[in-house]
């Protein structure tokens, strides 16, 4: 059986969310899905960011915009083309700037109950985002506002479970 040919410009996906939402696991699984490249939001951070997570200290905004531009301009690189990047983006304002560089970048918050992201946080290992960083996160998390594009997903369920609920909802968007 053929594969229906796609019938819009592939999107250039933003996986949103709080630390241990899942960025980093559905991310490139979606991209696998959607048969576009995947980039990890985290490697764009500079490594003076780096250094300051490390140490437990929050990042503050003169900190995020060099990352966030460094992220638009994948973003846009990949216009067109359609990919899969992460970046946490909890403010409107850090979106608004991801979109100074893709403006037509679409993005996916992956929403969950905050037990569930501190239990599967606690799980992790080896990163660089310890889990009381977790409160200010979601203190600084800003939803999607209804003039953005996007959807959100809930994480609750395997990779698997969310990832195609990811690529249904977007799918949505374009009907
Ligand atoms: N659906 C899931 N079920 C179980 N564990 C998950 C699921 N999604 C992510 N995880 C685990 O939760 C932790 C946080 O996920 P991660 O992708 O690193 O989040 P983020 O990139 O948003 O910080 C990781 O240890 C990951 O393996
Ligand atoms: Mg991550």
């Amino acid at each position: 059986m053929k594969t229906a040919p796609p019938t819009s410009t592939p999107h250039v996906v933003v996986v949103m969310g709080v630390a241990g939402t899942g960025k980093t696991t559905i991310g490139p699984l979606l991209a696998a899905e959607l048969g576009v490249p995947y980039a990890e939001g985290d490697d764009f951070h500079p490594p003076a960011n780096i250094a300051k997570m490390s140490a437990g200290t929050p990042l503050d905004d003169d900190d995020r915009w060099p990352w966030l531009d460094a992220i638009g301009a994948w973003a846009h690189g990949r216009a067109g083309l359609g990919g899969v990047v992460s970046s946490s983006a909890l403010k409107r304002v850090y979106r608004d700037r991801l979109r100074e560089g893709a403006p037509d970048a679409v993005f996916l918050h992956l929403t969950g109950d905050r037990a569930l992201i501190e239990e599967r946080m606690a799980d992790r290992k080896g990163h660089f985002m310890p889990p009381a960083l977790l409160d200010s996160q979601f203190a600084t998390l800003q939803p999607l506002q209804a003039d953005e594009a996007g959807v959100s997903v809930d994480v609750s369920g395997t990779p698997t479970e969310i990832t195609q609920r990811a690529v249904a909802a977007l799918r949505r968007l374009d009907s």
